[in-house]
Order: structure tokens, then C-alpha cells, then sequence
């Protein structure tokens, strides 16, 4: 097994980019043919979901618009989900539908926060599309109709994941294996 270090961990190639992409044309064919005659606005969520956007958006064929995003957490309380505000949403969602793009979801406290801030702007709908889940950790109740990928409970990196700010730059998907 070929393995790479970040920092202190060795990892190892758990997705191959091949086996991504086949994912992501999938979803993407998914979405193109549910939203059929809309114009949607993907807001991928920065910093890890825009190699996946990327990919993506390149697969949409919907006469479509999109707009980075960041969440703030509250300072301490990032790994409860505990979202503070959105920066850079600086387009009118009001009536518009809605497709956020996350690079994984894990309790989906992230997620919910999104939501619920999106919500406010009184958009016509909201769909998640995610291109990790990790079903056996979520513990808030959201509908994903789009996820090219469902994981174990294992750390994972690259393909714009990243552990401690590394890692973002593989084409692959890595697990920590020690
Ligand atoms: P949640 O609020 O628990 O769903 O956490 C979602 C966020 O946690 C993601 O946007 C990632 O930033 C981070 N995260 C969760 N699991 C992993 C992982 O395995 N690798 C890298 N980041 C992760
Ligand atoms: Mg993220």
C-alpha cells in the first residue's frame, strides 16, 4: 500500500479521483434532471468544498449561477456545528432555488446552521448536495437528496478536505491509516 505523510499522519488513497468523478456526473446528472427548467444558485461552502464545486458545476448543464460562501463558527465551539454567521452570500436568494454544495457531512450540525441561515432569505427551495456522509454520525434530521458518497466514521482528506489546513491539494481521496 502507497502511502503519503501530512504533518504526523501517514495516509493512504481510499477514493481513487477516478471513482470520484464517476460520482460527482452521476449527481451532477441527478441534478440536472430534477431542476429541469429552473435556473438554480449553487452556494458551495468554502473552504473544502471547491475542488468538488469545481467538478461539479462543470457537469450542470441548468442555466445556473453560483456563489462561494463561508461560515464562521463560534470561536472553540467549531466541532459542534455552532455557526456564527455567512460571509460572502451577496446575491438576492429570495425566490430562488437553491443547491448548498459541502464537501462532507458528518454530525450535519454544520449543515442544519446552513439552513436555517439560508431560510431567513426566503428562498423558493433548498437542496443539499454533499459529496461525503457519514450516515452513522449524523445526528440532526436533513434531507440530502444529492451525496455521491457514503463513509465510514473515518477521518478522510484531500480532494479539498483537509486535516489541520494540509492536505487539500490531492487529487484523490486519503484515510488516516496509523
Ligand atoms: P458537521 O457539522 O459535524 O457535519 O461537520 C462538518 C465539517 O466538519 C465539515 O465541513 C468538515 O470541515 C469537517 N469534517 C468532518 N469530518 C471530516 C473528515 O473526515 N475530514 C475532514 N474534515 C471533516
Ligand atoms: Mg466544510
Amino acid at each position: 500500500m502507497e502511502t503519503l505523510q501530512i504533518k504526523d499522519k501517514k495516509i493512504a488513497v481510499s477514493i481513487p479521483e477516478a471513482e470520484i468523478l464517476r460520482q460527482v456526473k452521476r449527481v451532477a446528472g441527478e441534478i440536472n434532471r430534477d431542476l429541469n427548467g429552473k435556473s438554480p444558485v449553487f452556494l458551495p461552502i468554502l473552504n473544502g468544498s471547491f475542488i468538488f464545486a469545481a467538478d461539479l458545476m462543470r457537469e450542470i448543464t441548468l442555466c445556473s449561477r453560483i456563489s462561494f460562501v463561508k461560515v464562521a463558527s463560534y470561536a472553540g465551539t467549531s466541532s459542534t456545528g455552532e455557526v456564527k454567521e455567512m460571509i460572502g452570500l451577496n446575491m438576492d436568494i429570495t425566490g430562488c432555488d437553491v443547491v448548498v454544495v459541502e464537501d462532507i457531512i458528518d454530525s450535519g450540525l454544520t449543515m442544519k446552521h446552513i439552513v436555517e441561515m439560508l431560510e431567513r432569505h426566503h428562498p423558493h427551495s433548498i437542496s443539499i448536495c454533499t459529496l461525503l456522509l457519514k450516515p452513522s454520525n449524523l445526528k440532526v434530521d436533513l434531507h440530502i437528496p444529492y451525496k455521491c458518497f457514503e463513509i465510514p466514521n473515518d477521518f478522510i482528506l484531500g480532494y479539498g478536505l483537509d486535516y489541520d489546513g494540509f492536505g487539500r491539494n490531492t487529487r484523490d481521496i486519503y484515510t488516516v491509516v496509523e
